[in-house]
């Protein structure tokens, strides 16, 4: 319901600054529509509608295809990313904004959505959180109760980072409850979640090891190495700059390296994002729950059975590799506008696509062709 407030007050803001028409929330759809396809897609956002924050391959034009023309969806489509460090129904929004179209919060799976599987396990718990954006108000919102940002992880603990009188954009001292600090401090940690991107690998990654070797009680003692949960592997994304930037996968790859030269056991560590099976699942699921909306199945919810489900992506070793090993019904589709840059006639070698495309729109395109819903 908040949710459905925020886009409707975003929406009246746009108005307000005569930004192109938006799309129709999916609380607005009506039960006119009575065959639900017997098809959705997945599409993956770094280097496939986004490079940074700029729309790319014609991305705008080509969701606006799966949209009838009174702007109710027609085509049961959702984003299935790697990335994150958002909420959920903060990413809508911001996707809503960047493409023109309107996002629900139920469309968008972030690399780090799977966690919420692990609440029960961790509700109460203390665990820490890693990465870009807003960690921790993820994982709470996720239902984690006891969950701490690593930066104020860290900040509890005098010199755990010697480099951080020189680190010049660290502004968050004063923010920290003393109270919680010390607290804290006497508390083992239980988990630590890597939800986004770390900002700041030299301390992230001494922290994470204090808390890996000593059973989550850095300066103390070894102890057994607390479950260490990755939102995804990728070693590499594309972004705004020319070429691939290292992403959570490299991260994985230094602090595992570190570890494992500082500790008797080698780091155990599980990645939920793509192209785990798990992700592809978990998309699976929340499109046929998506289905049972927009046709008001509630009496069925989330029974629908999709003939294909089209994934969409840039990264042969993540989109590609997870759509294959999921298998039916899943059909993978590659564009030559991210991390895979083969010519006009290539595959991938290793990991081949059902589908090489040069745009997301293309392989909107094909896809609109393929299951005759040609306007
Ligand atoms: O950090 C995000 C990146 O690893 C991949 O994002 O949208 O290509 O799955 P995406
Ligand atoms: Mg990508």
């Amino acid at each position: 319901m908040i949710a459905l407030q925020m886009l409707r007050k975003s929406s009246q803001t746009r108005s307000r600054k005569q930004l192109p028409r938006l799309f129709s929330t999916i609380s607005q759809l009506s039960s006119q529509q009575s065959t639900p396809p017997s098809f959705g897609i997945a599409f993956d956002i770094d280097g496939v509608v986004l490079r940074g924050n700029t729309p790319i391959g014609g991305a705008p034009r080509a969701l606006r295809r799966l949209y009838d023309d009174s702007g109710i969806l027609k085509i049961p489509f959702i984003f299935l990313t790697n990335g994150g460090g958002v909420r959920e129904s903060k990413r809508a929004l911001e996707l809503s904004e960047l493409l023109g179209v309107e996002i629900s919060p139920s469309q968008v799976v972030q690399g780090h959505s799977p966690f919420k599987q692990l609440v029960n396990r961790f509700e109460n718990e203390l665990i820490v959180a890693v990465g870009k954006g807003e960690p921790a108000s993820v994982m709470s919102e996720y239902g984690f109760k006891n969950v701490i940002p690593i930066d104020e992880y860290a900040l509890c603990f005098e010199s755990i980072d010697p480099l951080a009188p020189y680190k010049k954009w660290n502004t968050m001292e004063a923010a920290v409850n003393s109270a919680r600090k010390c607290s804290i401090k006497s508390e083992r940690v239980q988990a630590a979640f890597i939800v986004s991107d770390s900002v700041d690998w030299s301390r992230d990654i001494q922290v994470l090891c204090d808390i890996l070797r000593t059973g989550g009680l850095p300066g103390s003692g070894e102890g057994p190495q607390p479950p260490l949960y990755f939102a995804h592997d990728d070693f590499k994304y594309q972004g705004a700059f020319p070429s691939e930037r290292f992403g959570m996968g490299a991260f994985r790859i230094a602090l595992e390296s570190i570890f494992n030269s500082i500790h008797s056991e080698a780091l155990k560590y599980t990645s939920l994002g793509k192209p785990n099976p798990v992700a592809f699942k978990n998309a699976e699921v929340v499109l046929k729950l998506l289905v049972s909306t927009l046709y008001h199945d509630h009496a069925h919810s989330g029974s629908h059975d999709f003939r294909t489900l089209y994934m969409i992506g840039d990264n042969p070793f993540v989109d590609i590799k997870g759509s294959r090993q999921a298998g039916h019904p899943w059909f993978p589709i590659l564009t030559r506008t991210g991390v895979f840059k083969g010519d006009c006639h290539s595959n991938h070698a290793e990991f081949p696509a059902n589908l090489v495309v040069d745009t997301v729109e293309d392989a909107v395109n094909f896809i609109m062709r393929n299951e005759s819903y040609e306007p």
